[in-house]
């Protein structure tokens, strides 16, 4: 009975990859070094300059919250995130996958399902802010997550436009407007990429020593 015993375990091993197909590049750690999941919720903290995580708010003349901001208050998490892959099936978060960044629950004042994170373009500025989905014309695209080189379980953001794969992604960066508001923007220069840490949501932080 060992042959039974071998192709059973072949197909719990193929069966195993159709519904987790293996990342083909390295796992996207938290903060505590666990891979980061696609059925949870992380917050994105950010160990640069002084301020708190990621977050939502108004600006402009927005009556709902669709901007992606860096709250101020260093002590302050923001709003916590999920992820999508592109294609979907995948168990882990990898670096470089393509995926769709998204609130844990749906904005019902933007009008869009679900609230994704995109990316909307000023023409004064010609600059892209990154928003939550809601407006007519957003720039279609995915994000990618790669490690930041000199942080510890650091990484960076980066947008993909539309476009064949491998696609020309832009590293994403905070941008203080004249609201005084730290903005999330697409940026045109390597130099100022923002590094961020993942923090699970609903897990205790231990500030380690
Ligand atoms: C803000 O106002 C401008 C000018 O009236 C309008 O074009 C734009 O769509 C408004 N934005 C929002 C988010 O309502
Ligand atoms: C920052 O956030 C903390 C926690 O919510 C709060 O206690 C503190 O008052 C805030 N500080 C400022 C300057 O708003």
């Amino acid at each position: 009975m060992e042959m039974r015993t071998t192709t059973f375990f072949v197909l719990f091993l193929l069966s195993a990859f159709t519904s987790y197909l293996p990342s083909s590049t390295a796992d996207v750690l938290d903060m505590k070094g666990n891979s980061v999941l696609y059925s949870s919720a992380y917050y994105f903290l950010i160990p640069q300059n002084g301020g708190g995580g990621l977050g939502i708010t108004r600006t402009g003349n927005e009556t709902c919250p669709l901007s992606v901001i860096q709250n101020s208050n260093s002590s302050v998490y923001g709003t916590p995130v999920k992820f999508r892959s592109d294609p979907p099936g995948f168990l882990y978060v990898g670096e470089l996958d393509y995926l769709n960044i998204q609130l844990p629950y749906d904005l019902k004042c933007s009008g869009a399902t679900p609230s994704d994170w995109t990316a909307l373009g000023d023409d004064e500025k010609e600059q892209l802010y990154v928003k939550i989905k809601g407006y007519d014309n957003t720039v279609s695209g995915l994000f990618q997550i790669r490690s930041a080189p000199g942080y510890f379980l650091g990484y960076n953001l980066l947008f993909c436009p539309s476009g064949p794969r491998p696609r020309k992604c832009s590293y994403l960066a905070v941008e203080v407007d004249d609201g005084e508001n730290r903005r999330l923007v697409v940026s045109k220069s390597d130099e100022n990429r923002l590094v961020v840490k993942f923090k699970k949501f609903g897990e205790r932080f231990k500030a380690s020593a």
